[in-house]
């Protein structure tokens, strides 16, 4: 905890914390339906929708990282047991209970249109107040921003595979 740091920051810090590690939830859960996804998933183009998956499972492990990182700079504590993060999501779970690649891509689709969301209102609230945050967003919102139009882009092309 570095104490001019934490000064620097332009608003109630714990607030900031509590969106953090809301965000941090997130990114477990998020890592975890990835990574699941990617075992259990079945249907056509299953190879490549595995490759994306696990690329992606390990984008929201890197997120998460980066997001305790911050968390921890700030004076905060990251949620400590995972049955907090159910209690703290955003986005929530989905779970793969449905295997087929059609709706694994559509979960994972509106996961990250929720998590876009989410950083886009992390950004308006420390613009201007905590570059720091700020700037760690715009780099995890670039991600799920790729990750979106990556997971849509397979969705098309199964969609034209199953015409
Ligand atoms: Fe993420
Ligand atoms: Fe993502």
């Amino acid at each position: 905890m570095g104490t001019k740091g934490i000064a620097i920051v332009g608003m109630d810090v714990g607030k900031l914390l509590e969106l953090l590690n809301r965000a941090f939830s997130d990114e477990w859960l998020a890592y975890y339906q990835y990574w699941l996804g990617a075992k259990v998933v079945k249907g056509p183009m299953k190879d490549a929708v595995i490759a994306e998956l696990l690329q992606h499972s390990a984008d929201e492990l890197r997120h998460a990282d980066m997001l305790t990182t911050r968390i921890i700079q700030l004076g905060g504590t990251p949620a400590l047991e995972p049955k907090k993060w159910y209690d703290l999501t955003n986005c929530g779970y989905d779970a793969p209970s449905d295997p087929f690649v059609k709706k694994i891509l559509e979960q994972n689709i509106k996961g990250e249109q929720c998590a876009i969301g989410v950083y886009t209102r992390l950004l308006e609230s420390t613009l201007g107040k905590d570059p720091v945050t700020y700037n760690l967003v715009v780099q995890i919102l670039s991600d799920e921003v790729e990750h979106e139009e990556d997971l849509q882009a397979l969705l098309e092309d199964l969609a034209g595979m199953l015409k």
